[in-house]
């Protein structure tokens, strides 16, 4: 993606309380978006009824919600979340919290533009445990990762990391509590940073213009 001076536009898939997409609103509401240098044009989101979603219509936002069950296939359901995706002409996807794992067709329209935040240091811990899985591994370190989304699972290039300590006395809860904190500061700065900068993905590594 290429450097330019007008702000990017974001679509932002949640699936739970949405606090890193609120992280992201209140960064663009208190810089202005053309200085972050994006702005969030539609929330998109798996299920209904979520905090996620509430916060995207306090703020304004279009949103909409693409359901697996209401699709005769996986395959479908991925083509509708891409169409859904695409209706609002995104120029990066946001994964914050979004909790399916995309198929080809989400893939072939917006590879190399979907950023997720995983709440691991990948490649450890991947998947949709990666809070749980670090502690009882016994790590004494654990973190968050931002990276661009490939066909696996949470094994595309990483962006940036933040780090966390894992202490004796933590359970699932705390620990995620603690790494949100880092990942919602992160997660705003990376997301800056690509916008403003533009960057390019070459193998493994992301490089940012
Ligand atoms: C975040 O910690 C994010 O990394 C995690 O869900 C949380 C969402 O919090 N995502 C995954 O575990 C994806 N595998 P939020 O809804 O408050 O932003």
């Amino acid at each position: 993606m290429a450097a330019n001076p007008v702000a990017k536009r974001l679509v932002v898939l949640v699936s739970g309380s949405g606090t890193n997409l609120q992280a992201l609103l209140d960064e663009i509401e208190r810089t202005g978006a053309e200085e972050y240098g994006a702005r969030i044009v539609a929330v998109g989101a798996d299920r209904d009824g979520i905090e996620g979603l509430a916060r995207a219509e306090r703020a304004g936002l279009p949103t909409f919600v693409c359901r697996v069950k209401d699709h005769t296939s996986r395959e479908e359901w991925d083509a509708a979340l891409a169409a859904a995706v695409a209706a609002h002409e995104p120029d990066l996807v946001i994964s914050a919290g979004f909790m399916k794992i995309v198929g080809k067709e989400f893939l072939a329209r917006f590879g190399g533009r979907f950023v997720n935040t995983h709440p691991a240091l990948l490649p450890s811990f991947p998947g949709a445990h990666g809070v749980r899985d670090a502690l009882a591994y016994g790590a004494k370190v654990t973190g968050c990762t931002v990276h661009f989304v490939d066909d696996g699972v949470d094994t595309g290039p990483i962006i940036a990391q933040g780090v966390v300590e894992i202490r004796d006395e933590d359970d699932e809860s705390a620990l995620h509590e603690r790494i949100k904190e880092v990942e919602r500061s992160l997660l705003v700065e990376v997301v800056g940073r690509l916008a403003r900068h533009g960057y390019r993905i070459e193998g493994r590594k992301v490089v940012i213009q």
